[in-house]
């Protein structure tokens, strides 16, 4: 997800030399344009609130500032000083669009949980090139809901859990006895690889290989146009990405046509999605429907899940207590449950409170997702603000993870503070590292699951140290160098 999100502000990022331009001649209109956007929301009702913030410049609005707060170690600099100005809930121009920014948890919520009619999810035309028409990214209404509701209920099922767990852990055990005392291990790259692979094999069942290895290829060069600007022209960026989407299409067609032939997998615990979504009988789905949003799932699922066991595995050097506490937790299972002779169940690697405290932790202090973006579709009035029609709104999850009336000293590394809350829904107001409501991260089961085998046998396996590293906010969450660590094998 945070690679959509990126190539929303990348692909303005990019338009701005041309803006610059742009900027010079509209710079006498500047005076007026400002003076009158810089007065509040007009409200049509006295019990409205007076929205206030600033325009900023013409066209380019408030954009350079956010992405230069963006750079700094302190992202979040941008709202602290506008909710200092302005108070938690502003309005700016980003992006090229006039928008309400909101660092109201309660605001946040109720967009999250508004439906169609109120707000739907916002991005950049390179993005939405290479969605398709019926990505679960960009659809809304009742077939969103069928499709976002089959393919979360899967993610959730004990069938699929039991099949990632081994699926992942296989393909880590693999990776593991690869890694050499002599020389770094990126943990960065490491994660992705294997992530990649374990989500290629829930989505359409593919087992590594060649034809895994071709997916792998056309992914990266997919993936390059999220970030591109929104021309197709042969040789641009955005060109040869759908070429690459389209090689990948052909190839989950091919394997759905042979799903058909054979008869696809009936039994639950070979299932994967693409099953899922062909023996759905309440609506019928095309084959092309399926298979774009096979690719699709791949956009929001393949940077997620190994930043977040990067980050955590940063944060936790970084705390030596709460490294030896997590380690002893699971030292602690693996000698429980080789006393019993029994292996380790998908269950079990999520029955640590501990580690699963870490993982929460994680999410909130990393921010791997910034905050999402909602147009309004007509005019919407929250806790007495109004969202004019046509209006971005930007819910910061970064600020609310991050406010000390929230979170005690919000920006230190404390996995305690999860002591005896369970947080295994996803979201509450305060904490909204998947979003909320109607387009919650079908994924995050999977992602715990996913953060806490690799974190099991990682700590009960070996001993290391990371070498500095620096954590870059923007315009993705990632590691500057992408995590490089000094493995010595313990068991
Ligand atoms: C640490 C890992 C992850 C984080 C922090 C994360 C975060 C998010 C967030 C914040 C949203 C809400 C977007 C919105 O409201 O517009 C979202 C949506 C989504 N995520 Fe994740 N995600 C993660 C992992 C995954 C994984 C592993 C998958 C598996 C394919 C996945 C699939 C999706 C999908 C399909 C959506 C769109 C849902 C919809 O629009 O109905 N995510 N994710």
């Amino acid at each position: 997800m945070d690679s959509i999100f990126t190539s929303f502000l990348l692909s303005i990022t990019t338009t701005t030399t041309t803006v610059f331009y742009a900027i010079v001649v509209a710079f006498v209109s500047f005076v007026f344009i400002n003076k009158r956007r810089r007065s509040p929301c007009k409200s049509s009702s006295p019990s409205k609130r007076i929205l206030l913030g600033s325009m900023g410049w013409p066209f380019i609005g408030e954009t350079l500032d956010f992405i230069a707060c963006g750079y700094t170690d302190r992202p979040q600099s941008f709202m602290d000083k506008r909710c200092l100005l302005y108070g938690k809930v502003f309005k700016s121009h980003l992006f090229g669009s006039p928008t309400i920014v909101s660092t109201d948890a309660e605001v946040s919520k109720i967009i999250l949980q508004s439906d169609a009619n109120s707000f739907v999810p916002s991005y950049p035309k390179s993005l939405t090139e290479l969605m398709g028409e019926s990505s679960i990214l960009r659809i809304n209404g009742s077939l969103h809901r069928r499709i976002h509701g089959l393919i979360g209920s899967f993610f959730k099922s004990p069938y699929l859990k039991a099949q990632v767990t081994c699926n992942m852990r296989k393909l880590l055990l693999q990776s593991m006895d690869t890694w050499k005392e002599d020389r770094p291990i990126y943990i960065q790259d490491e994660t992705k690889n294997i992530a990649f692979q374990v989500l290629a094999k829930a989505l359409i069942g593919l087992d590594p290989g060649e034809e895994m290895e071709f997916l792998k290829i056309q992914f990266q060069k997919f993936i390059a146009g999220l970030m591109s600007l929104p021309i197709k022209l042969p040789g641009t960026q955005l060109h040869r990405s759908l070429e690459a989407k389209k090689k990948m299409v052909k190839l989950v067609l091919q394997i759905i046509q042979d799903k058909k032939i054979n008869g696809g997998s009936l039994s639950q615990n070979t299932m994967d999605v693409a099953d899922v979504l062909l023996n759905n009988k309440s609506e019928k789905l095309t084959d092309e429907l399926i298979s774009d949003n096979m690719i699709d799932l791949m956009i929001p699922g393949e940077d997620s899940v190994p930043l977040l066991i990067t980050l955590a595995i940063k944060y936790l050097f970084d705390c030596p207590k709460a490294l030896h506490q997590l380690k002893e937790e699971n030292l602690e299972l693996k000698r429980r449950k080789k006393d019993l002779g029994d292996p380790l169940c998908w269950d079990d690697y999520l029955s640590l409170p501990f580690t699963q405290n870490v993982i929460t932790e994680t999410l909130r202090l990393g921010n791997i997702i910034m905050g999402v973006i909602r147009k309004a579709m007509k005019d919407v009035e929250i806790k007495g603000y109004l969202i004019p029609k046509g209006w971005c709104v930007l819910t910061h999850f970064r600020s609310v993870h991050l406010d000390d009336n929230h979170h005690e000293s919000p920006l230190q590394f404390n996995p305690w503070r999860w002591q005896d809350r369970d947080m295994s829904s996803g979201s509450n107001t305060c904490f909204t590292p998947f979003g909320g409501g109607l387009r919650l991260c079908p994924g995050h089961d999977l992602s715990r699951l996913e953060a806490s085998i690799f974190l099991h046998h990682f700590v009960t396996q070996f001993r290391w140290v990371a070498e500095d590293d620096t954590i870059i906010n923007f315009p993705t969450v990632r590691m500057k160098n992408r995590m490089p660590i000094w493995v010595k094998r313990e068991n």
